[in-house]
């Protein structure tokens, strides 16, 4: 394992994801020049218009740094409307809202020493050393000017091209820490971040998925398009961090830090007021406070993409002055994205449920960014082969402010000589059939219907929502007839339709009809079962049921809601809640056709629920008393061995855990309780000679009865009997 700074010294493809613009290489050519500019120009407008991000943060940060190491050494190249000296290069929403001045940018570093040089530099300019500085979180959002008059909100903008930007008053009204009155009836602007947490995030992708949109691909994008949907109403929630001030008059001129704490006290959250903002005063302090915002920037609950720093004194910010771009009394410190180097040994064709085709990496496990990743995303067929990466190669894995890790490039001097390139597939790796591969994206040309097959079947399977007729030969003949594609159609199907189907009589089809509508009522455990969510399976999915209770507290429940249920780590909670994301469309549907949401006996969980049951001992959210707990809270560890009558092995584990239970597949001295049935083997044998508590599969099938029943005086009588 390699450090960011050892990694990227290497021979490597890709593009230096730290860049110092002090030893940016210049390009070769005006041409090549005039091209990047256009590149810069076309991301910077995707960028701040709000959608999904065409060039990663690192890449542009790079770019700029090229082009401004270019204009430097042949300034007879530089274009006028060069992106180093304009702000937000090539914004396209630009809006008819002037601003009162105009809203500028700021100059990066990307190390300790290119801070020093910062610092040394206002010195320089000013004369004598700087009267303190504060250290702010460099909030990765969208920035605000907010008009209050008389202490009342009445006009918001975005940046646009700094000079004028969009209205956006009626959505940022919705954005917490930006009140609609300020604590006095003052007249002022503020200006600031409007963002989305990470938990906001998860409720917003929920939201716009259910509506059949695509999800977002950053909580930036996402703030970005619910701030600007005009004409949509998304309730997605918003927030909002001041970082600076005009107009606001305390009498004298104060420093920085005391305006944004009068703000506080106004009602108007601040960056400078976060937990991880600070005053210094000198660089040395600085350079620990920003190392504090970089070692919890992961645990912010938002978006931090690096740290601000600012002269605290208003005479220091005036003496300094700035350029058209951007202030000299301030500069940003961008965080380099956390890159390790790792092994790939294969890599993977998925199939997703819309039919796109994307190439997985398999990785050998690495620590990045704190969290341990095995597997990464690498977009796309036509990137994997402009990355030149090959299984066997040792890859570069980065996690960038989001979640997901990506690879951006291969050691190509340690590529194995045996090594052979990756062949992207020639067929859909799942039905066969044709691959479209007119986009990026490749996608099966059979689109949805690829793999509907599949994940019927899964859907109607015993151990899911156990459908009762529904074998592979009639989903053959619904999904050729085009009439199912997707778990929800099957409700939609009726007794007609299905007699036109090959050998479909009417007394089948209407058992058929009557077995899928019976279906309805299964648990949610179930339910989560059928949908096939990766990386879980049956008993992960009744453990998710069993926390969360309803398929709404499940799916509005954040990454780190997803690692309070056991088993369930940091990775497999990403794509546990990418997977139900994407299924968004299908619950939608599910729930629309009646079928049933919630866990029998579960109290729904709701945000901060983990924590209270902790506290109180229990862990279910508050779940009602359930026999097969122990005396402090804890679930029973319980072996169901033979045949309980009337339940399948599956079903035996289910009751387990209906009762409270927690269900395991082998005796030990830590077992609590063997259930022991009909063809009980060795398992019976070795709880006898542990001194494990039995119980008989009827008794157990009692005691599984009189819970249901509510019968709790035959419940304590069962327990009751060693
Ligand atoms: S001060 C004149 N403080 O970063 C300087 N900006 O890359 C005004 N940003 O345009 C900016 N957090 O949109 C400042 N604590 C912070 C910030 C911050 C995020 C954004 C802002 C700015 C951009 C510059």
């Amino acid at each position: 394992m390699e450090s960011s700074g050892e990694a990227v010294s290497t021979l490597v493809d890709h593009v230096d994801p730290v860049v110092d613009a002090a030893r940016a290489e210049p390009f070769e050519s005006p041409e090549r020049y005039a091209e990047v500019i256009e590149e810069i120009r076309s991301a910077a407008a995707t960028y701040y218009g709000g959608s999904d991000l065409a060039m990663d943060d690192a890449t542009y940060d790079a770019l700029m740094a090229r082009v401004t190491a270019t204009e430097a050494a042949f300034p007879e190249w530089k274009a006028a409307d060069s992106p180093t000296e304009v702000v937000a290069a090539g914004a396209a929403v630009v809006g008819d809202v002037v601003h009162s001045s105009p809203m500028l940018s700021l100059d990066n570093v990307f190390d300790e020493d290119g801070l020093r040089k910062w610092a040394a530099r206002l010195d320089k300019l000013l004369g004598r050393p700087a009267g303190g500085y504060t250290v702010e979180p460099k909030i990765d959002g969208l920035a605000i000017a907010a008009r209050y008059v008389d202490g009342v909100l009445t006009q918001v903008a975005t940046r646009g091209d700094g000079r004028a930007g969009e209205d956006v008053t009626g959505q940022a009204r919705r954005a917490a820490g930006l009140p609609e009155r300020l604590g006095e009836p003052l007249t002022l602007e503020v200006r600031g971040e409007v963002f989305m947490t990470d938990d906001d995030f998860a409720k917003a992708q929920v939201m716009r998925t259910g509506t059949g949109e695509p999800p977002f691909a950053h909580p930036r994008s996402a703030a970005a398009g619910t701030l600007r949907a005009q004409d949509r109403t998304y309730d997605a929630p918003l927030s909002f961090l001041a970082y600076s001030v005009h107009g606001l008059d305390l009498g004298e001129p104060v420093a920085h830090s005391a305006a944004m704490a009068h703000m506080e006290t106004l009602g108007v959250t601040t960056t400078t007021a976060s937990p991880v903002g600070a005053v210094c005063a000198t660089v040395d302090e600085i350079v620990a406070a920003v190392e504090v915002i970089n070692t919890k920037r992961g645990s912010l609950g938002y978006g931090v993409d690096g740290a601000v720093i600012k002269a605290d004194q208003p005479a220091d910010r005036d003496a300094a002055g700035s350029s058209s771009r951007a202030p000299r009394w301030g500069v940003a410190y961008k965080f380099p994205a956390d890159t390790r180097t790792t092994k790939l040994l294969r890599i993977d064709v998925q199939v997703g449920r819309t039919g796109v085709i994307t190439p997985v990496a398999v990785l050998e496990a690495v620590q990045v960014g704190g969290v341990t990743v095995t597997s990464a995303t690498l977009h796309n067929f036509g990137d994997l082969v402009r990355r030149n990466v090959w299984p066997g190669d040792t890859v570069f894995v980065r996690r960038a402010g989001d979640v997901i890790p990506e690879i951006t490039g291969a050691k190509l001097d340690e590529r194995p000589a045996d090594a052979v390139a990756f062949e992207p597939p020639t067929h859909c790796p799942r039905c066969g059939g044709e691959i479209d591969r007119s986009q990026k994206r490749w996608r099966c040309t059979q689109g949805r219907a690829c793999g509907a097959r599949e994940s019927l079947a899964y859907y109607a399977a015993r151990d899911s929502m156990d459908i009762e007729g529904l074998g592979d030969k009639i989903i053959d003949l619904v999904v050729a007839a085009g009439l199912v594609t997707d778990p929800a159609d099957l409700y939609d199907l009726d007794v007609e339709a299905l007699v036109k189907l090959d050998r479909m009589g009417e007394t089948s089809a209407g058992k058929l009809v009557a077995n899928i509508a019976a279906s309805t009522s299964q648990p949610l455990s179930r339910v989560l079962t059928g949908l096939g969510v990766r990386m879980t399976g049956r008993s992960m999915s009744r453990r998710l049921a069993r926390h969360f209770g309803t398929m709404d507290a499940l799916t509005t429940a954040g990454v780190e809601d997803l690692q309070q249920v056991e088993g369930v780590g940091p990775e497999r909670a990403v794509t546990i809640h990418a997977e139900l994301v994407d299924l968004a469309p299908v619950i939608t549907k599910l729930r629309e056709r009646g079928v049933n949401m919630a866990e029998p006996g579960v109290k729904e969980w709701t945000p901060g629920a983990t924590e209270a049951a902790e506290e109180n001992g229990t862990t279910d959210g508050g779940a009602p008393v359930l026999p097969l707990r122990k005396a402090d809270g804890k679930p029973m560890t319980v072996v169901v061995t033979g045949s309980v009558p009337g339940l399948t092995r599956n079903e035996g584990n289910e009751a387990v855990e209906l009762l409270g239970g927690k269900s395991s597949g082998s005796v030990s001295a830590r077992t609590d309780l063997v259930v022991v049935g009909d063809g009980a083997g060795s398992k019976a044998d070795k709880a006898e000679s542990l001194g494990v508590r039995i119980m008989p599969a009827d008794r157990f099938a009692e005691l599984l009865a009189a819970h249901r029943a509510g019968d709790a005086a035959t419940v304590a009588e069962i327990l009751a009997v060693p």
